[in-house]
């Protein structure tokens, strides 16, 4: 069975982490602070990073650092990941879902500018499935309004956006190191900033909010949770970073094949190359009435007749019934609702051989074509 990703692992990183686990430091230790320093140089610009035990955890305690909260209004995506959107419900403030680009899922200065109220707070800008958000726009309207902009790269580590890497700003932007990422520490996700009062907050916020003078001796003067990589996904993230630049590369190569050789169909549409891509994911986009299967049994067969999985990202996340609540309702977001119904994962990792994609493709194309449906 081809998966629609898998992480690459092998003995470098099988051996870094027995390392760790022969050291008898497994927590938060010295492979954590090389594994900051490494992230820092390679992303570039002056930056800090700080590593946390995931995406959303980073997500979060940067907007807890910004003191965003009950009243305040956060602007996000209707399609991303719903961790883009949980972690403003966790801090007590409201989400107010924007619409995306149809073609490249997201949000533009357009959209955000017309979600803005006098409650406006910030701005959770996602750079889906490894695509630049067009940032400048963004940031010249959360100048005039005062708001703080917050990047969500969970899916974008090694992205470019104008030439330089996605994080290199010195704003706060967030990455995720979750299996299914470009590169992996497991569990595990990084702020970049180059603001020290906000690295010294966040680093508090990652710790039961301990801070320790000179002399070693310990105080707590805000609150603080338990947000800490462990050493032994730090030592997997430094072995993983070296090869990030290698793994993205081929997952360019791979979809430049797809791009060529998918047809041209009025039933599919397929998501377009951009400068400093990182292609996380290949999603594109299918008409079930037009094809006559529904996505449930399109997976199917892909899985039963072709060994293919595919994936699904994502439903809009203004559909949850959680977020229902806040008076969202089908029809507020139509290209995010549209991605939602129409939306196919086909697999993509570095792992895969070219043979895979065009094996990926010929199902695609016999689909299309109405051979080997379901009996
Ligand atoms: C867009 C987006 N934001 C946030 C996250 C959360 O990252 P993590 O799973 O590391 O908490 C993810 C993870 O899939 C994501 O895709």
């Amino acid at each position: 069975m081809l998966p629609f990703t898998r992480p690459t692992l092998d003995s470098e990183e099988f051996e870094a982490i027995k390392e760790v686990l022969q050291s008898g430091w497994l927590a938060t230790g010295p492979k954590v602070a090389a594994f900051e320093t490494a992230l820092a140089d390679y992303i570039g610009g002056d930056v800090q990073l700080r590593v946390f035990n995931s995406g959303t955890s980073a997500l979060e305690a940067v907007l807890l650092a910004y003191g965003i909260g009950p009243g305040d209004e956060v602007i996000v995506p209707a399609m991303s990941f719903v961790a883009s959107a949980n972690v403003i419900v966790r801090c007590g403030a409201t989400p107010k879902f924007v619409d995306v680009d149809l073609i490249s899922r997201n949000i533009d200065a357009a959209a955000v500018a017309a979600a803005i109220t006098p409650n406006t707070k910030a701005v959770i800008p996602v750079h889906f499935a490894g695509r630049a958000v067009e940032m400048d726009a963004i940031y010249q309207l959360a100048e005039q309004h005062n708001f703080l902009v917050l990047e969500d790269a969970a899916q974008a580590i090694g992205t470019r956006y104008k030439g330089r890497k996605i994080g290199s700003s010195g704003n706060p932007v967030c990455f995720s190191f979750h299996p299914n990422k470009n590169m992996t520490t497991i569990e595990g996700g990084a702020v970049a900033v180059n603001d020290p009062v906000l690295l010294k907050k966040i680093e508090g916020i990652r710790f039961h909010g301990i801070e320790r003078d000179s002399q070693g001796s310990m105080d707590v003067t805000a609150w603080g949770g338990k947000m800490n990589m462990p050493d032994v996904g730090a030592a997997l993230g430094l072995i993983q970073l070296k090869k990030l630049d290698s793994f993205n590369q081929k997952r360019r190569t791979l979809v430049e094949r797809y791009l060529q050789q998918l047809p041209q169909h009025d039933a599919l549409v397929l998501p377009a190359n951009a400068d400093g891509h990182s292609w996380h994911m290949f999603c594109i986009l299918l008409n079930w009435e037009k094809i006559g299967l529904n996505r449930n049994q399109f997976l199917e067969v892909l899985k039963q007749q072709h060994a293919i999985a595919a994936g699904i990202h994502y439903p809009p996340i203004h559909l949850f019934a959680l977020y229902r609540q806040y008076g969202y309702k089908a029809g507020d977001f139509p290209n995010a609702e549209k991605i939602g119904d129409q939306t196919l994962t086909l697999p993509l990792f570095p792992a895969m051989e070219e043979k895979d994609v065009d094996q990926v493709c010929l199902a695609v194309v016999s689909l299309l074509d109405g051979l080997n449906l379901m009996p």
